[in-house]
């Protein structure tokens, strides 16, 4: 959702930047900038990825740069960021929710624009604020600004000088041998800074002699702590070669097997007392998180015997307020920075709730609002679409669901001991593969599928139908198996794809009926299943035998296969299934 990374060094930025800008390009990479300040100022923006920039190079010790998911513009050469007003430029992520009167205000006062965009505003109010004090200038501009920011700002009389602020955006300080940076978050500054602090909203950052201070929205110096980021994030997936996405679903066992070892010395003593008196819990995130919330609901509820409610980030923030002091919210987010997460999380502890994170990046803003953090441990994950981080979401739920029912029965689920196996066996549904190929061959052409469900399997039938529409631009849709009847059902016809994943004996046959309609109606049936009787048993025409493990544990392996099949597919007609259209990997505006 847009990247920004500024950057003061000894000797020139502009390879930093450009590298930096690299590792966060899945914020966004319909257009990418960079200005570097020497003895002169040279920009240079273009629309496209970052990679339209590897031929630029300019001498300098000071810059920002930027990768775009445009908001305010289409992409373009002249919406690309940075934006230039007087002697500030500047780079933005967020959105100024104002900026239509202002920048009304702004050429009723004789300004004039040249973009489409909401940054240039800011640059414009932040130019006629500045005097030669540019902290001065970047507070006083961003005074007018309603909305979210983060921002980079440089000045061009004032080399060796960089200002940052941020607020509701993500944006980071990292300190190194190759000099001192701000960015949007860490892993973009692997290689580049040994340490890192986070800003918190309303600060400002200003770099320059050598040194990164942080003050508070009345320009106060604050302190803010510098750690050593977590090592597993600056390590980028290689394994599969080629794409991301591909290397990511190969590291899964790995993954998995990170974070067992991180649950197993993680001390949940601090959430007890809140686990223990809970009358009810409340699962929220976006997106692919979702729907590891929707499997923590569904498993939480059977073990505890509580009601565990699940909502979209987005709708839990605007719903009427039940929830309370007593209650127990579990933002469940990868990257720890999605905006309506990070609000739900905000309006639930406002509310007296408990809060519980789990998520990827224990320095992201999810985690520092949170009484309690799960730290997840997938690696960075740098493809859009989600793979390693969902499976190793599941394993951080079950793991709480299982402390769950411990403070309050003092006993663990039977399937608790089984987590160990997940690893292995995720690296045993890799051997299906091959067959997925086939699956993807035989469907590429198809304009619109279902996937089908019941129970937990749904869930896993909505995240491989939401796999499939972000990267293969497919329309599917993960759907109640039991529902079809009640009118999806119309669709069917010669050759219409149905998935169905059926991982749960007690439902196997009622999946079983809602296939042989679609079969008797001419559509292509693929299932998916742990037990050979039941794929045996069916009328499906693609047949696929899932690892096996105990029930409840399912979701975490038996979504491994539709990933693949979810890549596959998209390869197949020709897309880039890291950089899936229109989507960015944080979204950190509403
Ligand atoms: C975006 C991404 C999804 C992701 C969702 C939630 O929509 O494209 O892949 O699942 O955000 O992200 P989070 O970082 O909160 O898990």
């Amino acid at each position: 959702m847009c990247g920004i990374i500024g950057c003061v060094s000894e000797k020139d930025c502009c390879g930093a930047l450009y590298d930096g800008l690299k590792r966060l390009e899945y914020r966004g990479y319909d257009s990418a900038g960079i200005a570097v300040l020497g003895e002169k100022l040279s920009v240079c923006k273009k629309k496209g990825g970052v990679s339209a920039l590897s031929c630029f190079f300019a001498q300098g010790n000071t810059g920002i740069g930027h990768t775009r998911w445009a908001t305010h513009g289409a992409p373009s050469d002249t919406n690309a960021h940075p934006h230039r007003a007087g002697k500030i430029v500047l780079v933005h992520n967020g959105i100024a929710e104002n900026f239509s009167a202002l920048k009304a205000e702004l050429e009723g006062a004789g300004e004039c624009f040249y973009s489409e965009t909401d940054t240039e505003v800011i640059a414009k109010l932040i130019s006629r604020a500045y005097r030669g004090d540019l902290l001065s200038a970047v507070k006083e501009g961003l005074s007018r600004v309603e909305g979210s920011y983060a921002v980079a700002v440089i000045a061009e009389d004032r080399p060796g000088e960089l200002v940052a602020a941020k607020y509701k955006s993500p944006l980071v300080a990292g300190k190194g041998a190759a000099g001192l940076f701000v960015c949007s978050d860490i892993p973009a500054l692997a290689g580049a800074a040994d340490f890192i602090a986070r800003a918190e909203d309303k600060d400002f950052i200003r770099i320059g002699g050598g040194r990164i201070e942080f003050f508070d929205e009345n320009l106060k110096p604050v302190s803010r702590t510098f750690f050593r980021p977590q090592k597993e994030l600056f390590a980028l997936s290689v394994a599969g070669g080629g794409y991301f996405m591909r290397s990511e679903i190969a590291e899964i066992p790995q993954a998995l097997g990170r974070t067992l070892c991180a649950l197993g010395q993680a001390d949940f003593a601090p959430c007890a007392r809140a686990l223990r008196a809970a009358k009810r819990l409340f699962a929220v995130a976006c997106g692919t998180a979702y729907h590891s919330a929707l499997v923590f609901a569904d498993i939480a509820e059977a073990s505890l015997g509580i009601p565990v409610i699940c909502h979209t980030a987005g709708e839990f923030r605007y719903r009427p307020p039940v929830i309370g002091e007593g209650d127990v919210l579990i933002a469940v987010s990868q990257s720890g920075e999605t905006a309506d997460t990070l609000e739900a999380v905000r309006l639930a502890a406002e509310r007296g709730a408990y809060v519980i994170a789990v998520t990827n990046i224990g320095s992201s803003s999810i985690a520092a609002l949170a009484d309690f953090c799960l730290v997840m441990r997938a690696g960075a994950e740098v493809a859009v679409a989600a793979t390693k981080s969902y499976n190793c979401q599941l394993l951080c739920l079950y793991y709480l669901a299982a402390q769950c029912l411990f403070f309050k029965e003092e006993k663990y689920p039977d399937w608790f001991s089984s987590l160990n196996l997940l690893p292995a066996a995720a690296e045993e549904a890799f051997s299906r593969f091959s067959e997925i190929d086939g699956l993807a061959d035989r469907l590429k052409g198809a304009r619109a599928m279902y996937f089908l469900g019941r129970g937990l399997d749904l869930c896993t039938a909505k995240e491989g139908a939401l796999k499939v529409k972000e990267i293969a631009r497919v329309f599917a849709e993960g759907y109640p198996a039991g529902e079809l009847k009640h009118g999806s059902l119309a669709l069917a016809e010669e050759g219409f794809p149905v998935v169905c994943v059926s991982t749960s004996g007690r439902l196997a046959k009622k999946s079983e009926n809602a296939l042989a309609e679609v079969r008797s109606r001419g559509g292509y049936c693929a299932l998916f299943s742990q037990y050979e009787e039941v794929l045996s048993e069916s009328c499906a025409d693609f047949k696929c035998l899932l690892p096996a493990l105990p029930e409840a544990l399912m979701p975490a392996v038996s979504v491994i296969p539709l990933q693949y099949f979810a890549y596959k597919m998209c390869l197949e007609r020709g897309y880039d299934p890291d950089k899936p259209r229109n989507l960015a990997k944080s979204v950190t505006v509403e």
